[in-house]
Order: structure tokens, then sequence, then C-alpha cells
């Protein structure tokens, strides 16, 4: 593996700098988190931008800052609500570690965001790639924001073939953006780099004879454009086989249940369900018996009404999905409702749950 330094050796680090920032000045986005520098709204539209779109990130980031308009309302508000507020955007770890990483800044440091890596890298979810966002974009601090697209634009403009999917390899590209970083405006450089990623440089067919750094680019001079980044797949994401039942007391009242806080999806809300093994029996009878033991509510179950896939980044879910009645009343408690189908849209569901109540309601 090359040193960063010998990476750099013969870049022109100031022309390169000048080309991309200028680029930036002029052809960057209208984006909401782009209208000022506010700290908490640069750290809360950089983690939801995290694995997802900058399309689906806007409306949620717009009605987030509207419900949370400051630290201090996201540090007073209730977990559910933020989780309601983040539901559909997927990883919700992020959403509850954003609120604990807010409370204490609230607590901790005044309700300021602090300014140093050791600080801001410190707050719960906040890894190395969000504390350069936020101290370059808001504090101006020449810190590098390395993430998958910023790996891929620079292991094409410098024709590194490490390969990506590895942890150390994003030490390499963070020791090669602190050598070619601008101190005079490294915000507008780490953005430069994200813009580039997110329209120019992107993952198959890069718009190369549009791009502004075109000039600095080994890998469109070598032509290997198209074979870079090196990425390693992971390995095929593992299926697991659940049955889920919508079911309705005499009342209509909808059977819920509150996920663990911990785990995946924490804190959620789900129809009851179950993971199955074809090998012990009907799904059906397995279903039946988890319901009656965990949750102590005796069901009928009609058939199932439809099957919904859900695939997560290492597993997928296939969920068989049944309705039915509960003969006897619930004992309510914490994690455990019996709520009005209307009522139902107040808490927040992962993807496949609310897909599974919008196939209730279509089938009713
Ligand atoms: N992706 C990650 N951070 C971003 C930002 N600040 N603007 C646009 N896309 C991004």
């Amino acid at each position: 593996m090359k040193q960063s330094k010998d990476i750099v050796k013969d870049f022109q680090i100031q022309q390169f700098q000048h080309d991309l920032i200028s680029w930036f000045e002029k052809e960057q986005r209208i984006l909401p988190w782009r209208q000022d520098q506010d700290p908490y709204k640069v750290w809360v539209s950089e983690i939801m931008l995290q694995q997802t779109r900058v399309d689906t990130v806007i409306p949620y980031f717009n009605n987030f800052i509207s419900k949370f308009p400051t630290i201090s309302d996201l540090a007073y508000a209730r977990e559910d609500d933020v989780l309601k507020a983040w539901e559909g955007l997927g990883y919700y770890s992020r959403a509850r570690n954003l609120q604990a990483a807010v409370r204490e800044v609230h607590e901790q440091y005044g309700g300021q965001v602090p300014k140093t890596p050791e600080e801001i890298s410190s707050l719960k979810g906040v890894g190395p790639y969000t504390t350069g966002a936020i101290l370059s974009i808001a504090y101006g601090v020449p810190q590098p924001a390395v993430d998958g697209n910023v790996m891929r634009v620079l292991s094409r403009i410098l024709s590194v073939w490490d390969d990506i999917a590895k942890p150390k390899t994003r030490k390499v590209f963070e020791e090669i953006v602190h050598l070619i970083i601008s101190k005079e405006n490294p915000s507008y450089f780490n953005q430069g780099m994200m813009e580039l990623g997110a329209i120019v440089c992107t993952p198959t067919s890069p718009s190369c004879l549009l791009c502004p750094v075109r000039e600095h680019c080994r890998a469109f001079e070598e032509g290997v454009q198209n074979q870079l980044p090196v990425k390693s797949k992971k390995k095929a994401p593992k299926a697991i086989q659940l049955a889920a039942a919508v079911l309705t007391d005499c009342d209509g009242n909808v059977l819920i249940h509150k996920r663990p806080n911990k785990g995946l999806l924490a804190n959620l809300w789900e129809f009851p369900n179950v993971e199955v093994d074809a090998t012990i029996g009907p799904d059906y009878q397995q279903l039946q018996a988890f319901i009656q033991s965990e949750y102590g509510v005796n069901i009928e179950l009609d058939a199932p009404f439809t099957t919904i896939q859900h695939v997560f980044s290492h597993l997928v879910w296939n969920i068989n999905v049944y309705s039915g009645s509960m003969t006897e009343e619930v004992v309510e408690q914490d994690r455990l409702k019996a709520v009005p189908l209307s009522q139902l849209e107040a808490y927040a569901f992962p993807v496949s749950h609310q897909n599974i109540l919008k196939e209730y309601v279509k089938k009713r």
C-alpha cells in the first residue's frame, strides 16, 4: 500500500482546490441545509444523509427542523415523536443516537455543538465522517469528511486501487484529504467533493466530460474511471422467514407491540410477529403459540392476506401476514396496546409494517 504523501506527490493541490471550489460556488444545488451554517442543522442533515439519498432526505429534513428547530427542542422531545419524524427513513438508531447526543450537548456544552474533533466525535452516533462534516461546514475547520462517495471520487482522481470496503482504506483517504484540503475554505472543499460525487463522479457512468477537475483526474487520463473504486462485494443478506398478524378485538382495536429498546428497529411499533421455522410445522401455529405465550392473548387466525418482503443491509425479511381476531380483552401494557385503526398513524412503524397496514386497509 502506498503512503498518502507519495500518492499526492506531483498532484497540483492548489489548482485542484481552486477548480473544485469555484465549480461548487457556481453549480451547487440549493438544498435546505445549505441555507445557513447552523451546526445543529448541519448535524441533522449529515446524519440523515448517511446511507440515504438527497431527494429522500429533503422532506424529512424540513419536517424534522420544523418540529425540532433547535438543540433544546430536540433535547426535550419525546423519543416517540422523534421516531415518528424519522419513520420511513430507516436506520432508526441514527435518530435515537442523535437525540441522545443532542441531550448531551444541551447538558454538557450549554447547547453549543463543540468545536474540537475530540469532543464532537465522543458524541453518540458521530463518527469520523460526521465529525469532519460538522467541523468543516459549520465552523470552517479543515477536517476530512470521508464517506463512500468521497472515496469513490478520490480513488478516481488519484488512481488509488485500495479496496474501499475495508475499514483501513478510509484512513488512507482521510490522510490524503488532510494533505489536500483547502485551509481557506474547508467547507466548500468538502462539500464540493460530496457534490462532485453526487452529480458528476457517479458510481456508474461518471460524466467526465462535465467534470470541473478532469484535468487533475488520473483515472480519466488512464481511461480506468469505470474500474474504480475497487469495492469487494458484501456477502448476501441472510433471509429470515416471519409470520405476522393484524389482530382486532370486538371493538375493532388493533393489537400493536413496541419492539425492544435495543437492536434492530429498537422502540418502533409493530404488528405481532415471530420468526418461524418451516421444519417445525405450519407458521400460523407458531405465530398463535407465540402470541399466546408472549402476550397472553388468545387468537383466531384467518388465511394469510399478503406477503411482504423487506431488504435491510444485512437481512431480508419475508413476512407472511395473517388477519385474525382476539377472543378476549387484552391487558394493555407499556409495550402492548390495542388501538383503533384510525389512531395507528400516531405510532412509528418500520416500513415493512407500514406496508402490512396498507395491504390490510386495502383488503378490508
Ligand atoms: N451527502 C452528504 N452530505 C451532504 C451534503 N452536505 N450535501 C449534499 N450531499 C451530501
